[in-house]
């Protein structure tokens, strides 16, 4: 099976990982956590970084020290995971999804102020599957209304968005360590931003609420989302590839664009937008309406050939856990819930070779055959 993704660790990681091993830091108390807080908030522009157990709990935290209110509005993608809606109604909020474009599969700035009411709040941005999202116009809409943006950046280490870093545009921004992201951690997450009252809350809401001058006495809750200084070793090990590994992930997906581009019945992401060019987190397609069956199908054709792949996200308005709950009644977003039933990505791992892109590509045509 040629696997969707598959890390790649070096030396350095395993030293520096061994470092705690060795003198016994693997608990949150480590010296790592802070190094690596303070390294990652450099590379993408801000003033503090705080470190969380995964970019679901980077989004909790991070929508939970804007203090929104019953009754407050957040604009977010429908094509997008689902951490990024919980972390709304964790809040207290009321979600609000709009749709994404039909090439990029970011949600587009008219989109996103056609939403927006007198009770909007907030704005979610999230850079989607390797493009960044058109940012400027949201921005200037947002400072000038006073309105908060949360940015996703969970997929986007190493992208730029008019020649700067993905997570420096957020009031508060956030990161995602999996294993398939750009810099692993194993699970793992990162809060960034430069107001120091919000990375103060971050902090308190990682930690339990703790009062800084008595333990254990709480004026706030909180959660434990604490990583780990092993984590955190991980990740300093992998800041130091991520040119490399940006680099390798664009040669991925250039070939795999010069082995697909000549198929009609493919829909190929885009090298680049105005905005910035694609760093491929992965390579998405989307099967053209002159293909008879679904994504589910080529999916389940390409595991035959042992080829690995993932679905589409699934757009939040039609959650079955959502609906249940009466939300988005007879909302209808069509660009993602037609990408969502025609999309699938390939392998694109750090690992992959040559020969296996010559493969999943001979596949995917074969199948379309
Ligand atoms: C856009 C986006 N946000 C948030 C997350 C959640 O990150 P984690 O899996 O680390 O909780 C992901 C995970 O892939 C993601 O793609």
């Amino acid at each position: 099976m040629i696997p969707v993704n598959e890390p790649v660790i070096g030396k350095r990681e395993r030293e520096l990982v061994l470092e705690c091993l060795d003198t016994g830091w693997i608990s949150s108390d480590g010296p790592f956590i802070g190094q690596f807080e303070e390294r990652f908030a450099a590379l993408v522009g801000r003033k503090y970084g705080v470190a969380v157990t995964n970019g679901t709990a980077a989004l909790d935290a991070a929508v939970g020290a804007l203090g929104l209110e019953p009754g407050d509005e957040v604009i977010l993608p429908t094509f997008t995971i689902i951490s990024c809606l919980t972390a709304i109604l964790r809040a207290g909020a009321i979600p609000v999804p709009v749709d994404c474009d039909p090439h990029t599969w970011n949600s587009t700035a008219e989109a996103i102020l056609a939403a927006v009411t007198a009770k909007t709040r907030a704005i979610m941005v999230v850079h989607i599957y390797g493009l960044p999202v058109d940012m400027d116009p949201i921005l200037a809409f947002a400072k000038e209304r006073g309105i908060a943006v949360i940015e996703d950046a969970a997929e986007a280490h190493g992208l730029t968005y008019k020649g700067r870093p993905c997570g420096s545009f957020g009031d508060v921004s956030t990161f995602s360590f999996y294993p398939n992201k750009h810099i692993t951690t194993g699970e793992g997450g990162m809060i960034v931003t430069d107001d120091e009252k919000i990375a103060q809350k971050c902090r308190s809401l990682r930690n339990l609420g703790f009062n800084a001058q008595r333990r254990f006495v709480h004026e706030e809750l909180g959660w434990n989302l604490r990583m780990t200084n092993l984590q955190a070793a991980l990740g300093l090990g992998q800041i130091e590839r991520l040119e490399q590994t940006v680099a390798k992930k664009r040669s991925i997906g250039r070939r795999y664009r010069e082995l697909l581009h000549d198929d009609n019945r493919l829909q190929l992401p885009p090298e680049r937008t105005t905005g910035g060019e694609n760093i491929y987190w992965v390579f998405g397609l989307v099967l053209s309406d002159a293909v008879s069956f679904d994504a589910q199908e080529m999916m389940h054709r390409l595991a035959e050939k042992k080829i690995g792949t993932r679905p589409f996200f699934w757009p939040m308005h039609e959650q079955p856990v959502l609906k249940r709950m009466g939300l988005f009644k007879d909302m209808s977003l069509p660009v993602s819930e037609r990408i969502a039933r025609r999309g699938f990505y390939v392998p694109s791992g750090l690992a992959l070779t040559g020969e296996q892109m010559v493969e999943v590509a001979a596949a995917v045509k074969e199948v379309l055959a």
